[in-house]
């Protein structure tokens, strides 16, 4: 039997995916996962998903007593529980400091006294605030940010000087430009650990996930990602509603390839003090996502464009991977069509509350759509 692994937030999305890959490769696998209710409802039971092979330690990771008990026999750690809504952290900003951040730092302290052989965090690409732009130049744009004045007219793109800038691959050496308190807390994450890791000798790695997709994605959470939120729409038979234009554009991965790149990143020695970007290098405008995933569910929906502008939101950004393919050895192997495929196979047997409505209450009352 392999080393005992700890995934702190494993009973998620991405966590419970991660625990079938390390599992099938003959690892073991403890979690600690408080069963926030926004992500597994008002039961707080475990998931049906999880994998029965792991073990679930329920409890907080701001918790120290719990965190110890949980790194007792543990070779390596996931950190991934985290708070994980962009427009929620413009209000929530308390309980997103508390969790994303207060929760590393409780875990580093722990980790201080129970040292593993490596840590990997779960980063963001909304670190980099904006994607990389180029100009008609040829010239790199590394500070892009949109102006209010500019979305309220309804200026969606990126402009220098009345030229629409133009979208390319953000490699991990662009500067963070931060725009939520989720990007804010994310990098502070990132940091946290990578700044502890090299002063205690233990190796560390940070993960910059683009938008992850597939099963499992908490349907009723209206905080998180864009594809499990229009997939619940879409299951009650109402429209997705897009965001300004619907022609920002985003990088979707498949959770497998995400679980796999994970797994290489803890078993990989050139991975550590190292961050990588884990991305498709491909980009996908929002509104073809909607009527993409309208068409593969068979619903004959047309999707709601706003026009409206969600505070803290980005324009276009996706992925530089060549690091990742060069030290991991990481290509993604799940293409968008298949995985959207899968994805509608799954979503046929679940039952989503639609609360996508409460959540745009939410941020309009607080002015944070414009
Ligand atoms: P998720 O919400 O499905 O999983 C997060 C898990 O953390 C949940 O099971 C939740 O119960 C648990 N959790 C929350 N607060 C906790 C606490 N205080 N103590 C213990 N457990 C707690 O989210 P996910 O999509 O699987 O995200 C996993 C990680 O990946 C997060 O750190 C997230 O920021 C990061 N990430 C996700 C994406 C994405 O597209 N899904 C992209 C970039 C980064
Ligand atoms: C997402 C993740 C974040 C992760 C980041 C990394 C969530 C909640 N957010 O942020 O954890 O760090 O990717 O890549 O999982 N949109 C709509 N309608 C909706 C919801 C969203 O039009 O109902 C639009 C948004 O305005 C945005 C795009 O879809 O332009 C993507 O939104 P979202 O899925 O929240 O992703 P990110 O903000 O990119």
């Amino acid at each position: 039997m392999k080393d005992k692994i700890l995934i702190t937030g494993g009973a998620g999305f991405i966590g419970s995916h991660l625990t079938d890959e390390l599992i099938s490769k003959g690892y073991q696998v403890r979690i600690l996962d408080n069963l926030s209710e926004q992500v597994h409802g008002i039961a707080g039971k475990r998931p049906d998903y999880l994998n029965p092979e792991a073990e679930l330690q329920i409890g907080d990771v701001r918790d120290k007593a719990a965190v110890t008990e949980a790194l007792k026999g543990v070779k390596a750690v996931f950190h991934f529980a985290a708070m994980v809504g962009v427009g929620q952290s413009m209000y929530e900003i308390r309980d997103y400091t508390e969790v994303n951040n207060i929760g590393t730092a409780t875990l580093l302290e722990a980790l201080i006294d129970h040292p593993v052989e490596k840590l990997i965090v779960a980063s963001s690409m909304s670190i980099y605030g904006e994607g990389l732009y180029k100009n008609a130049e040829g010239e790199y744009k590394m500070e892009c940010r949109r102006k209010f004045s500019s979305l309220k007219k309804h200026q969606w793109e990126m402009y220098e000087n009345g030229e629409v800038l133009e979208s390319v691959p953000t490699p991990e050496t662009k500067r963070p430009n931060l725009s939520s308190i989720y990007a804010l807390s994310k990098y502070d994450q990132e940091r946290l650990c990578l700044i502890t890791g090299e002063a205690y000798n233990i190796p560390t790695t940070a993960l910059r996930f683009f938008n992850v997709y597939g099963t499992r994605q908490a349907l009723s959470n209206p905080y998180t990602g864009v594809l499990a939120i229009f997939a619940a729409r879409l299951l009650n038979d109402n429209p997705p509603v897009i965001f300004e234009d619907g022609k920002q554009k985003r990088d979707f991965i498949h959770v497998k390839d995400v679980a796999r790149a994970c797994r290489l990143a803890m078993e990989v020695p050139e991975a550590n003090g190292e961050v990588f970007n884990i991305g498709s290098g491909n980009q996908y405008s929002i509104a073809y996502i909607a009527h993409k995933l309208a068409r593969v569910m068979k619903k004959d929906i047309t999707p709601e464009i706003t026009g409206k502008y969600r505070v803290g939101d980005i324009r276009h950004c996706y992925a530089d991977t060549a690091k990742a393919e060069k030290i991991l050895g990481f290509k993604p192997e799940i293409n968008f069509e298949e995985g959207l495929y899968e994805l509608s196979e799954w979503l046929k047997d679940q039952i989503a509350i639609d609360n996508a409505h409460k959540a745009s209450n939410e941020l309009s009352t607080r002015g944070l759509t414009v």
